[in-house]
């Protein structure tokens, strides 16, 4: 993946779950954006807190990120509701009321050149939050990104492979890229549609490679077997950091080449 004249290359990284998946993402991502020559950085920080939400202190740890997204656990940290209003580089879901703080969608500055919108979306199907339509959302947003903002990529926070393949596609040509989130799964479906918006079902997560989910295997399968109520524990080691690279044309917004990647974290120790 090159950098040349009039393309830049953005990281996008897949949900961050708890301590270990903070501090991955602090270590990688410098080396990351060298490797891939990126030159913004977008990350799913939703289950940063413990595993189970976000709040201020967690997203500053992480400080090489640019924007944050997040999705159905955006409000499992009560301080977040205060904190998100001072935060100018986060985005919850645009299709909830709008009588929840934050915003949905934010244009800002690639310190590259051009400016980069980021979306955030969550899916209907599978999902226990009742959000409005993403698809009528996202034309909503659209409108009212500036045309002078290139660059638009979607966080399509949803369970459903159907459903984010279906909001690429109907967004195929007017947005950068559409990026699946939530499963914490990475998904081997990468690639550029014919209208040039780049998409992945699922980029993944930063978590325990030997985990599910990023939570504790035992636990969880426990949980399956019983049906009984279950405490699933953080794993915070062996951590493997999944995201995805896309090479966009800056003039045009659309992209050229995605690359999913997938790199496990060895702290010095
Ligand atoms: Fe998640
Ligand atoms: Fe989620």
């Amino acid at each position: 993946m090159k950098l040349s004249g009039a393309t830049l290359n953005l990281l996008f990284i897949g949900d961050v779950v708890g301590k270990g998946g903070r501090k991955a993402v602090k270590a990688l991502v410098p080396q990351l954006k060298q490797q891939y020559m990126c030159t913004f950085v977008i990350a799913n920080g939703e289950n940063c807190a413990a595993g189970a939400g976000l709040n201020q202190s967690c997203l500053r740890e992480m400080d090489g990120v640019d924007v944050f997204t997040s999705g159905d656990h955006t409000w499992d940290r009560k301080e977040f509701e205060d904190e998100i209003r001072g935060m100018k580089n986060v985005v919850r879901p645009a299709n909830m009321s709008k009588l929840q703080p934050g915003r949905g969608w934010l244009c800002t500055r690639n310190p590259a050149g051009g400016d980069v919108a980021v979306i955030s979306l969550m899916g209907k199907v599978f999902m226990k939050d009742s959000a409005y339509c993403p698809f009528e959302t996202a034309e909503q947003i659209l409108t009212q990104i500036p045309i002078t903002c290139k660059c638009i990529v979607v966080d399509i926070h949803a369970e459903a492979t159907s459903e984010k393949a279906a909001l690429a596609w109907f967004l195929d040509g007017r947005v950068t890229a559409v990026l699946g989130t939530h499963t914490h799964v990475q998904t081997a479906d990468a690639r550029i549609l014919p209208g040039g918006t780049a998409f992945i079902s699922d980029v993944g997560m930063v978590g325990a490679a030997d985990s599910i989910l990023g939570r504790a295997v035992p636990d969880v399968i426990a949980k399956f077997r019983t049906g009984m109520p279950h405490k699933f524990p953080v794993v915070e080691t062996g951590i493997r950091l999944d995201a995805a690279v896309i090479r966009y044309d800056m003039t045009t917004g659309r992209a050229l080449e995605i690359k999913p990647i997938s790199v496990m974290y060895e702290p010095e120790s």
